[in-house]
């Protein structure tokens, strides 16, 4: 990732006009309509949470519906935001050929609603925050650095880029009841994809 001076690349792709007119409250209906409460146990080779805060529950739209019901953000993600991922990297990569998996919607919803500490297995992840989240909505991105905790304040059209694989990461608790929804994107190395791992897929949709 040589133009990541950081760990991550940001982009705001409102100010890149990369976004249509209403595009965050066509995602928000979405969620109303679609979305599915998913439990997490902590149980799953991904998860990195201390085994006594394990256990939360957080609301998915997958890749299959995305798809179907709003084809724009889907050619988001395997169009202009693949160019930006082949952009800022020496590397080329590819869309994911899983489609569930590819792409989500994640919506927290609830004040106490947070997201576990993780990493995940896609090469690239890409992530498209919707809502803003600032201190008194709680909600934060929270990357854990071997020596350091960083804090990501979500910005409706941002989209950061990084290795999740890497850094471990974590939603922090939602402070009120408002929605925080944020579309997580996965990447791989052309010529590397394999079929996605059938455990953490049960695991993260049941
Ligand atoms: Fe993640």
């Amino acid at each position: 990732m040589n133009k990541i001076d950081d760990f991550y690349y940001k982009i705001n792709l409102i100010e890149t006009n990369d976004l249509p007119k209403g595009w965050a409250e066509e995602i928000e209906n979405l969620v109303d309509r679609y979305s599915t409460a998913v439990f997490l146990d902590g149980n799953n080779p991904t998860s990195r949470e201390p085994e006594e805060t394990r256990g939360m529950t957080y609301h998915v739209i997958t890749g299959d519906i995305i798809k179907k019901s709003l084809g724009w953000l889907y050619e988001l993600y395997a169009s202009r935001i693949l160019e930006i991922a082949n952009t800022i990297s020496e590397e080329v990569y590819v869309a994911d050929n899983d489609l569930v998996y590819a792409i989500n919607i994640n919506a927290l919803k609830k004040v106490g609603d947070r997201y576990e500490r993780h990493v995940d297995t896609e090469e690239l992840s890409a992530v498209l925050f919707v809502t803003d989240q600032d201190d008194i909505h709680g909600g934060q991105l929270l990357f854990h650095l071997k020596e350091d905790l960083i804090a990501i304040y979500p910005k409706s059209g941002d989209l950061i880029l990084f290795d999740a694989r890497l850094v471990e990461h974590e939603v922090t608790a939602l402070k009120m009841d408002r929605y925080r929804i944020s579309i997580p994107m996965g990447y791989y190395k052309k010529d590397t994809q394999t079929d996605s791992n059938d455990e953490i897929k049960s695991y993260l949709y049941q």
